[in-house]
């Protein structure tokens, strides 16, 4: 049976944030170059897209480049912000189609200007659709959004528009680059690592984690069903007991 039909449907999560790894061994393993990995995990940010849209996902973030990722080769580096250039004009249609809206986080005035512009467009023609939201996290760190926020409210406390007093989580949140969605509920990570590697750290204080084995490149629908499966299965407790969880209910 498919894990689609297993799904609770009342309780499927608001925000899903993947790190999408694994290419370059995928391609290791098919005897090929890192890039025909890459290539590959098209397709695969294709169904997790196509498959939060089913199911009435409300936000699914792609780690898709790292902060940290700027010191691989630069021939890499250059074919990964091509490759971003071309899957937006190759996916823009069925984008628009689908009433999927983007977005992006992460320190784009780093990126190439060809990426860039790709990217500013689909944000903006995409801006009014109203589905699932796609948030890719490029150029993006954890530590880099959190040093961000806190010259942003620094300054607003310099301008005296913020008091000291006042500086709560709840203003913290609005001034990370997320301020828009809730937190995540489940942060997979494919290819059987077991690290957050600088990923929406603040926001993760309560997800549930999924490292899977599956390589980026060969994950489906179906993968992302069963994930979601597997975590409907888990007891969220905050902090409480988990009588008191049940108590709730
Ligand atoms: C993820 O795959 C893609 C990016 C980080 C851009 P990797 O390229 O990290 O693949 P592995 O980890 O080397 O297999
Ligand atoms: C993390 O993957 C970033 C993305 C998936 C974009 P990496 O493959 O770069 O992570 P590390 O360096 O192995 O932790
Ligand atoms: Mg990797």
């Amino acid at each position: 049976m498919s894990f689609e039909k297993k799904l609770d449907k009342t309780k499927i999560p608001n925000h899903i944030a993947i790190i999408m790894d694994g290419n370059g061994r995928w391609a290791e393993k098919h005897k090929r170059e890192r890039t025909f990995g890459h290539e590959n995990g098209i397709k695969a940010v294709r169904e997790a897209i196509e498959g939060a849209a089913e199911i009435g996902i409300k936000f699914l973030t792609l780690y898709a480049f790292s902060t940290e990722n700027w010191n691989r080769p630069k021939e890499e580096v250059y074919m990964l912000m091509n490759l971003m250039v071309r899957s937006i004009e190759n996916e823009s249609k069925e984008i628009l189609k689908n009433n999927v809206r983007i977005k992006s986080i992460g320190d784009i005035n780093r990126l190439m200007p060809e990426t860039l512009f790709s990217l500013q467009k689909i944000i903006e023609e995409s801006s009014k659709n109203t589905g699932l939201t796609v948030v890719i996290a490029l150029s993006y760190s954890s530590r880099w959004e959190i040093t961000e926020m806190v010259k942003n409210i620094a300054e607003k406390v310099k301008n005296n528009e913020i008091s000291i007093e006042n500086i709560t989580e709840k203003i913290i949140s609005e001034h990370l680059s997320t301020y828009f969605m809730p937190d995540p509920e489940l942060i997979i990570r494919t290819s059987a690592e077991k690290r957050l590697s600088n990923f929406l750290m603040w926001q993760a204080s309560y997800s549930e984690f999924a490292f899977i084995e599956t390589l980026w490149p060969d994950f489906t629908k179906e993968t992302l069903f069963e994930t979601i499966s597997d975590f409907q299965q888990r007891e969220r407790r905050f902090g409480k007991t988990g009588k008191q969880v049940k108590d709730e209910q």
